[in-house]
């Protein structure tokens, strides 16, 4: 069901922790919300949820308005057909894992035929079947996070938010279950907001992502257009853009436009028009886009160095090279491109004009 927010405010007292926020989440869409540490991610689905009453603005699900700071509307959280699922799974160790998940069903006095069976559909749809009759205290962090998705899907909510719900679990797990929430979202065609700190687990969940700073929404987009022209420095660092230097115009400002590092000889040419970077631009480089050689690159964009770090990852190798005169760059390059470099090595690093963007440091709130 769509989710309308429309200037939506909230502050604890003196500090806003959600300014004139206005976004809608389409019908059956995946909506991410990525940004720093206190940025107003919570706040934002706690709203939504009816957990916290705006200062101002209105929420609308699906065709009702269950707030609107205007006319004094405000429908309660246990009306708005809202689920949540936390960092913290909230599952009770004493009950078996049916139990848990019959609460909800429970409390709203529905005939045991029916629990039953609606219990039994969601615990399949989570790989949980054979676990049904088994206590909660033991289960791994990963069963436990499924319950508490299974114990929110039963209740067949119009809306899901999860906030960091799989920021417990270790990396492996991380990664299946994501793909499992992924295929769950897309088969039942669930409206969802997902927070995350994790920007692989944002692209991959994601039919758009709304970056978040300072309680407003910067940008939001596609995940691929958001990777491949984020608004800001500070977007494209939680986007694992590793190379961001200060810069400044080292010439006439028109594309191809050429930079110099601050405080460094090191320069830079990008085709990204110099215009629109406003005071404090930052030159931005994938750690991918950077070529490491022997010899001297063709063109603009090569400079000589040496390997500092190397770091082996498995299907990549990961270097950092320090820059003659510049500051040290982060390489990322295929494990099968070129033979293993060892520290210490001369090279000449390089990157296309196109790779480079030179961004504003953050977006104006
Ligand atoms: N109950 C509260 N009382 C006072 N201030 C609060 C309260 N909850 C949150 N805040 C403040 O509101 C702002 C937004 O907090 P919020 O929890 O929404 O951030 P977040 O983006 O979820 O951060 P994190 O990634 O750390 O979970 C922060 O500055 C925070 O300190
Ligand atoms: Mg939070």
């Amino acid at each position: 069901m769509k989710v309308q927010l429309e200037n939506i405010t909230l502050a604890y007292g003196e500090a806003t922790a959600i300014d004139r926020l206005s976004v809608t989440v389409e019908d059956g869409e995946s909506l991410v919300l990525l940004g720093k540490s206190g940025c107003g991610k919570t706040s934002t689905m706690r709203c939504v949820a009816g957990l916290e009453t705006p200062t101002g603005g209105r929420i609308t699900i699906g065709d009702t308005v269950v707030f609107d700071g205007e006319r004094g509307v405000r429908v309660a959280p246990n009306k708005r057909n809202v689920g949540m699922v936390f960092q913290s799974y909230a599952v009770w160790p004493h009950r078996t894992i049916f139990q848990n998940v019959a609460f909800p069903l429970q409390q709203q006095r529905l005939p045991k035929a029916e629990i039953r069976e609606r219990v039994a559909d969601v615990l399949a749809l989570v790989g949980l079947t054979e676990y049904a009759e088994r206590g909660a205290s033991l289960l791994s962090g990963g069963q436990m996070q499924r319950v508490a998705l299974a114990r929110s899907l039963v209740m067949r909510p119009s809306v899901l938010l999860l906030d960091e719900p799989l920021s417990n679990l270790d990396a492996r797990l991380r990664d299946r279950l994501r793909v499992e929430l992924r295929e769950i979202q897309q088969r039942l065609g669930l409206t969802c907001v997902y927070v995350t700190h994790d920007q692989s687990e944002a692209l991959a969940l994601a039919d758009r992502i709304a970056l978040m700073q300072g309680g407003r929404i910067v940008q939001i987009d596609r995940p691929e257009k958001i990777y491949d022209a984020p608004s800001s420095a500070a977007i494209a660092d939680f986007l694992g853009v590793s190379n961001i230097f200060p810069c400044a115009p080292a010439g006439p400002g028109s594309a191809p436009a050429t930079y110099r590092l601050t405080g460094h000889a090191t320069e830079v040419t990008s085709d990204t028009p110099a215009a629109g970077t406003g005071k404090d631009p930052r030159v931005c480089i994938r750690p991918e886009d950077i070529r490491l050689t022997g010899e001297p690159a063709t063109g603009a964009n090569s400079w000589p160095g040496r390997v500092d770090v190397v770091s082996f990852q498995g299907s990549y190798v990961r270097y950092r090279v320090s820059l003659k005169d510049g500051p040290e760059l982060d390489a990322v390059v295929p494990r099968r491109a070129t033979r293993m470099l060892d520290v210490g090595t001369p090279v000449w690093a390089s990157a296309d004009p196109d790779a480079v963007q030179i961004l504003p440091a953050e977006v104006p709130a």
